[in-house]
């Protein structure tokens, strides 16, 4: 059992007001506060430590390689990948599935080949796949979650044909909260051949990931969800995947020896990492993944299931909000929208002015919007710092929306 109210003192921004209330920090879907720790790894790298990394032979170049290096082994134990090499740092999920689509993806696929897509992903796993539609004629296959929101993995499998080159899917939807069952997906895909690439963004900071386990081909994430700094993230990349790739970004880092008519390249990962990276950033997400580590993902998903069910439970006594999903395999976030009229921003705006932040808007998930049948929502998403108090408080906000807004 988590004793947040210990933990949230490790987040100095949770003791702040916002319009003199006590901040219901409830945006973590969008990005997640920075514990103590990782502010101050990033001012020590900054104040002491900073140097650029693989480039010099002195002191403050291999310390901070070292330790930007050091941060390759702690996500490959975050997602239980085999070795550290099978991750290639990214600055977040947007780039590292944008590399796949270029790298991987974009020397291999023909005009008539198929990508297979869930309604529920974001945006960052959507417009990379339609750059190839534009490009090589690909297909883009979507397949749809059921009414509760679930995304049943036979119905993902059943959309396999002989042009399938890939499934692209979401292991949590940003909006809906739904969990998919990626391990199942995967298992069936391999069955038939067909690579996997999971967007973690979401999943990984509530849940514990094995990517050994689970057998994707492909597992982003990125580091300002996982309290660590923006600009950080990474992929894991199955070996037999790595080899298949060609290198996207060049530059600095990523090449062995150019001469005026040739380059030869970096070995893997670094063939993929060109130029100056984040180096502080990554730092930072190192620290915040031993952040979550020592406090471990089960203790975290534990008391997230809590809030969970206390938010399902206050947020169906109100007849007046409907939650969009309702999947038994739902995380703590939940998308809504009011009865009536009421506009999402309307009712950020109201929650905003009782020191409640959410999200409102169409989370970078049009084409869910349009399978649900709204423009917008709002969005109160959980992380394991948020309290039952602040469950209350959201409900009471809600309330308060109503009565100004019916
Ligand atoms: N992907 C982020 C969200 O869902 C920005 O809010």
């Amino acid at each position: 059992m988590l004793d947040v109210n210990h933990l949230r003192d490790d987040f100095p921004i949770l003791s702040r007001q916002i319009h003199g209330k006590p901040l219901v920090y409830l945006d973590n879907g969008a990005s997640a506060q920075k514990p103590q720790v990782v502010i101050d790894a990033v001012t020590q790298a900054y104040s002491y430590e900073y140097a650029n990394v693989h480039r010099g032979l002195h002191y403050l170049s291999n310390l901070a390689t070292d330790k930007y290096e050091a941060v390759r082994g702690k996500v490959a134990r975050f997602l239980n990948a085999t070795h550290e090499g099978d991750i290639v740092f990214t600055s977040g999920t947007t780039e590292a599935i944008n590399l796949i689509s270029y790298a991987w993806a974009a020397p291999r696929f023909a005009a008539g080949d198929e990508i297979i897509l869930s309604i529920m992903e974001h945006h960052a796993n959507i417009v990379p796949w339609h750059f190839l539609r534009d490009r090589l004629g690909v297909v883009l296959k979507w397949v749809e979650c059921d009414p509760n929101g679930d995304l049943d993995p036979s119905v993902v499998l059943a959309a396999i044909t002989s042009r399938t080159k890939l499934i692209a899917v979401t292991q949590m939807s940003n909006v809906l909260g739904t969990v998919v069952d990626v391990a199942a997906i995967c298992q069936g895909a391999k069955a038939k051949g067909v690579p996997v690439l999971v967007d973690g963004s979401q999943a990984a900071v509530h849940m514990s990931v094995d990517v050994a386990a689970m057998g994707c081909d492909f597992y982003a994430i990125t580091g300002h969800k996982l309290y660590g700094p923006s600009g950080s993230g990474a992929i894991y990349i199955h070996p037999d995947r790595m080899v298949e790739m060609r290198p996207f970004l060049g530059g600095g880092d990523m090449i062995d020896q150019v001469t005026r008519d040739m380059v030869t390249y970096n070995k893997s990962p670094m063939k993929f990492e060109a130029g100056t990276p984040s180096i502080v950033a990554q730092i930072g997400l190192g620290v915040a993944l031993d952040y979550m580590m020592k406090i471990g993902m089960e203790n975290i998903a534990a008391h997230e299931r809590l809030l969970r069910d206390k938010a399902i439970e206050k947020l169906s006594e109100l007849n007046f909000l409907t939650v969009q999903g309702t999947s038994p395999s739902k995380g703590a976030i939940f998308s809504f929208t009011l009865a009536g009229a009421a506009h999402a921003h309307d009712i950020s705006t109201i929650l905003d002015q009782k020191g409640i932040a959410v999200r409102a808007g169409s989370h970078c998930a049009m084409p869910l919007m349009q399978h649900l049948g709204i423009t917008a929502s709002c969005r109160a998403s959980f992380a394991m710092y948020n309290t039952f108090d602040e469950v209350d408080a959201l409900v009471n906000g809600l309330m308060l929306c109503n009565d100004i807004l019916s």
